[in-house]
């Protein structure tokens, strides 16, 4: 009935008939009668260019616009590339249901949508707003689907909390629009909800517990920012029943792949790059309705799961399966990794426990003759239960489980390990009753105030405070107190004497068997003896002087390896004829002891099948010493560069490329560590270090951290690395990135193919510095031929792969640090290379394919995503 502007007018009048609009809502603001064309006119004007189709003054005629008695209810401008800042009034058009104003131009402030009530589908993203007022979505209660995505000059903002007014949200996608802070545990108030994208943004935090039960089909959380992302456990995926695909790709979670045999419509799962363990469930493998799924770049372990024909998987990458086809683990293995289930499958066990032979070299496990017979596990913050699987290792001796968070009782199980002589559970929080030991086992439980003792004690030793044989904690002040408390204290002079007669019929026995590192562990406080054998001390291993000036021939001339900018590198024959490299360092103006010693504890954690393995330290008073795996086939260099003098032959083409994704997946491994990320600095073929398979490790990662003055956190520092791998804006700034590892890996690729060292004085000026000179001739890259190594034979298959990596060489010495590629992009391209020569294994090639997954590999998306 108040039918004003349904016809055309000019401006003039319109102008009149808003003031006597506005008349009219002051006059009867009951009708609640309003004209949108006050608003439209103003969003017109403030649009450039004017959308198309946006002429003539009645608004409700113009190209998509639609409306109901002349109020607007949708307004579609998508895609016109259009500039300007938008009305700050948006929400007067109360009737508006539909708004799409994406993938244009429009900045400024997005103004507040609160209150329109009616809105159902809002479009917004692709557009250069900055910021969201505060309370923007508050009232959208018809709101079904909102979608942001790629705004990336908003300013930082968080999930608004009010979109829980909308409870029929069916679809929220805010993927790349600068998110921080968590996500709200809101979701049984949306639970018409169906996709929710929030991939690249910068949120953190656990998985919502009202994830559970939701009716959530997509859900893509996939790509946070380097370094963060959300964390804990990705356990609540088993509740989600209606779950479609599941992108988690490249964040921080933890803990093992719960059991998704529920999750029925489950086609597409990607776990990449995250920090999972455990074993994968057989639930997993044989879900039918899965289709696409990568695991790669995790800690996962056991068997390697093979899964069905359909299915296209990614597994390579770092993880941490016990053999590297299918088949069952060895049976060690297997109860070693049921007992890492009961605590969760914790990190430190998966960083360590790698391979199929749990006496190579695991941290906290000690064999003799292939049997396990110390498992220590104190102080590692282990929560969970103690497995029942620990009555498997037959052979175990010692078992230190003290110091941790553990719950449940105690396993009846364990008191049939015939061989066991310690087990100590020491604050804890166990519960039940204690089982009842030998009277040879010295079972320490002090600490676990809930813990019950079962059939009156006897001589086992079970009462707290009759354990003064604990050799770590028996100091002379412990055991007097004790002493002076016991009303039996005969008894006790007895037993502190059978104690020291042990303990010295001990040191004796010990430097005759072979079993001494596992015995050696617990006594090494109370014997002032020469200390001469390697110490285990949580996740270190304490090599002292003695037992190395031994192995070495007291440092002798003969065994030197080679000599480096921080010391002498000496080789070390153990007993077993076994070797190690020993790394002595002139130390002029070395870390003191602790901060050294806290660096060398997160060295130890950095293991990976091409790293060089760091396998212990000394420091006694002026010793700096770090120990090392020893490879049999030095360095990288000599290869390349000094094959003639040592009358060896030059490596062929086929172990160059091998070599450099060795080398690539070292470094991608150690820029990847997400607590404490590594980047090596001092990249060159003297640092790369070759097995008798001629398969290459990465050496001396961490050092300069060690020997650098400066401390973890500086990001500038005083300019370390060799000269001529360099990258130029680090020599010239000192500021440290990853790109500086790109940098010097872009280097060793070109001296790969060219045979050639990145600074060589005796050649002409102008080819003297290979980066410039490769560079140069690259160009075009006709004249590849220049700068290939004479060495090598050329037939039309090492052209083509020539040609890639020399590509890949130049794109890592970009000038520009941002235009450089990561690590990963260098391991994708160097994949299909190798495999060209390495007769396919299934998911080695799914691995090559990898790089249609991933989506950093783009260097557009690179370039924006790298933070840089
Ligand atoms: N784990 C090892 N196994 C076998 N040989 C080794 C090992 N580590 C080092 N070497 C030998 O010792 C030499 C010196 O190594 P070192 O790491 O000290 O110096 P560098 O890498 O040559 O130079 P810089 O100290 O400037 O990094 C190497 O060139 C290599 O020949
Ligand atoms: C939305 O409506 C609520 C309640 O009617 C009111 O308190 C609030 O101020 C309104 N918000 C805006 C931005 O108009
Ligand atoms: C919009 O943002 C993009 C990316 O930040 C920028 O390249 C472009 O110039 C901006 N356009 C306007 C009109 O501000
Ligand atoms: C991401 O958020 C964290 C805090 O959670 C912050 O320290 C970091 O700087 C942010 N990163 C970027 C690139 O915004
Ligand atoms: C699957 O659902 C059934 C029925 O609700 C439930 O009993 C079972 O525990 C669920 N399985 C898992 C692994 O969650
Ligand atoms: C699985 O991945 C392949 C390759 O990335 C892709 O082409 C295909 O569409 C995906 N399939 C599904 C069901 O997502
Ligand atoms: C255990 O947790 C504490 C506190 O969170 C931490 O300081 C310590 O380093 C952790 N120890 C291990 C072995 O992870
Ligand atoms: C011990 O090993 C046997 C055979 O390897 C296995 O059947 C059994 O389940 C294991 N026991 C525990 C408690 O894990
Ligand atoms: C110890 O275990 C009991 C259950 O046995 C539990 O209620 C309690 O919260 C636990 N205490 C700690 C500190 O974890």
């Amino acid at each position: 009935m108040f039918s004003i502007t349904a016809h055309p007018v000019n401006s003039k009048t319109l102008h009149s008939i808003s003031k006597l609009l506005l008349c009219f809502t002051l006059l009867c603001t009951y009708t609640a009668i309003a004209d949108d064309g006050a608003f439209m006119s103003k969003l017109a004007k403030a649009l450039s260019p004017t959308p198309s189709g946006w002429s003539g003054s009645s608004f409700c005629d113009w190209k998509n616009v639609r409306c109901t008695t002349n109020r607007v209810t949708s307004i579609n401008i998508a895609s016109q590339s259009l500039t300007g800042t938008l009305p700050p009034d948006l929400n007067s058009l109360s009737q508006l249901t539909s708004l799409s104003l994406q993938g244009n131009a429009l900045a400024g402030a997005l103004p507040s949508l609160a209150n329109l009530s009616m809105l159902q589908t809002v479009f917004l993203g692709g557009n250069n707003f900055t910021s969201i007022p505060n309370g923007c979505f508050q009232g959208l209660t018809s709101l079904q689907s909102l979608s942001m995505a790629d705004s990336v000059n908003l300013a930082q903002w968080a999930i608004p909390a009010e979109l829980t007014q909308s409870t029929n949200l069916v679809k929220l996608d805010l993927g790349n629009t600068n998110l921080i802070g968590t996500l709200p545990d809101v979701f049984d108030s949306l639970l018409s909800l169906q996709e929710l994208r929030l991939s690249y943004n910068n949120l953190t935090g656990g998985l919502p517990k009202t994830f559970a039960g939701s009716g959530i089909q997509y859900l893509w959380l996939n790509n946070q920012k380097d370094g963060f992302g959300f964390s804990g456990t990705i356990e609540v995926l088993a509740s989600m029943t209606h779950l479609s695909q599941v992108w988690f790709q490249k964040n921080l979670f933890t803990g093992a792949i719960p059991d998704l045999s529920n999750c029925t419509t489950l086609f597409d799962l990607q776990l990449r790059y995250n920090q999972l363990t455990g074993v994968v469930p057989p639930s997993l493998i044989s879900l039918s309705s899965l289709q696409n799924v990568s695991l790669d770049n995790n800690m996962l372990q056991g068997p390697f799961p093979s899964f069905g024909k359909g299915v296209k998987v990614t597994l390579e990458g770092v993880n941490s399966f016990c053999r590297k086809d299918s088949g069952p683990c060895d049976s060690r293995v297997t109860t070693l990794l049921d007992i890492a289930k009961d605590f969760g499958y914790p990190v430190q066990l998966a960083r360590s426990w790698i391979g199929n032979d749990p006496c190579n070299d695991w941290s906290f496990v000690v064999c003799g003759a292939g049997k396990i017979v110390t498992v220590n596990l104190a102080k590692q913050n282990l929560t969970g239960t103690i497995s029942p699987a620990f009555a498997n290792l037959t052979d175990l001796r010692n078992l230190y489980l003290n110091d941790n968070h553990l719950g449940g009782s105690i396993p009846g199980g364990l008191t049939n390990l015939a061989q066991l002589e310690v087990l100590d559970v020491t604050n804890n929080n166990l519960s039940g009753d204690a089982p009842k030991f030998p009277t040879k086992v010295k079972f320490s439980t002090t600490g676990n105030p809930l813990l019950g003792h079962s059939g009156g004690g006897g001589g086992s030793g079970t009462t707290p405070s009759s354990d003064s044989g604990d050799a770590p904690s028996g100091s002379p002040n412990a055991i007097s107190s004790d002493f002076s408390l016991s009303p039996a204290w005969i008894a006790g002079i007895v037993v502190i004497a059978v104690f020291f007669v042990a303990l010295v019929l001990l040191v004796f026995f010990v430097g005759h068997t072979k079993n001494w590192y596992g015995r050696l562990g617990k006594v090494k406080n109370l014997e002032n003896e020469k200390k001469v054998l390697p110490i285990i001390e949580g996740e270190c291993v304490i090599m002292p002087i003695h037992f190395l000036r031994q192995v070495t021939k007291n440092f002798s001339e003969e065994n030197i390896l080679g000599r480096g900018g921080f010391g002498v590198v000496y080789r070390g024959e153990l007993e077993d004829g076994n070797k190690i490299a020993v790394k002595r360092m002139k130390c002029g103006s070395c870390k003191g002891t602790k901060e050294l010693e806290a660096e060398i504890v997160v060295l130890r954690k950095v293991r990976h099948r091409h790293l060089v393995a760091f396998l212990g330290h000394c420091i006694e008073n002026d010793e700096r010493v770090l120990v090392y795996e020893y490879m049999p086939q030095g360095t990288l260099s000599q290869h390349l560069f000094s094959w003639r003098e040592n009358d060896s032959t030059p490596l062929s083409w086929k172990q160059r490329v091998t070599i450099a994704l060795d080398v690539a997946r070292g470094v991608e491994y150690l820029h990847r560590l997400a607590q404490q990320s590594f980047i090596h600095r001092d990249l060159k073929p003297s640092n790369i270090l070759l097995g008798d398979d001629m398969r290459a490790k990465v050496a001396d990662f961490g050092l300069v951290k060690i020997i650098a003055p400066g401390g973890k956190d500086s990001v500038w520092t005083q300019v370390a690395g060799t000269l001529g791998y360099l990258e130029p804006e680090y020599a010239a700034t000192g500021r440290v990135t990853r790109k500086v590892d790109v940098y010097a890996f872009g280097v060793v690729l070109m001296e790969l193919i060219s045979g050639r060292k990145a600074l060589d004085n005796s050649l002409d000026e102008e080819m003297w510095h290979l980066v410039p000179w490769f560079r140069r001739i690259v160009n075009n890259m006709e004249n590849i031929l220049q700068v290939t190594d004479e060495s090598l034979n050329l037939d039309d298959e090492t052209m083509e792969s020539i040609c890639k990596v020399a590509e890949l060489a130049c794109h890592c010495t970009a000038p520009e640090p941002h235009k450089r590629p990561d690590m990963g992009h260098g391991v994708n391209v160097l994949v299909p290379l190798v495999e060209q020569w390495n007769p396919i294994s299934t998911h080695q090639q799914e691995e090559g394919c990898d790089v249609i997954y991933e989506e950093n590999y783009d260097m557009s998306i690179s370039e924006i995503f790298s933070g840089r």
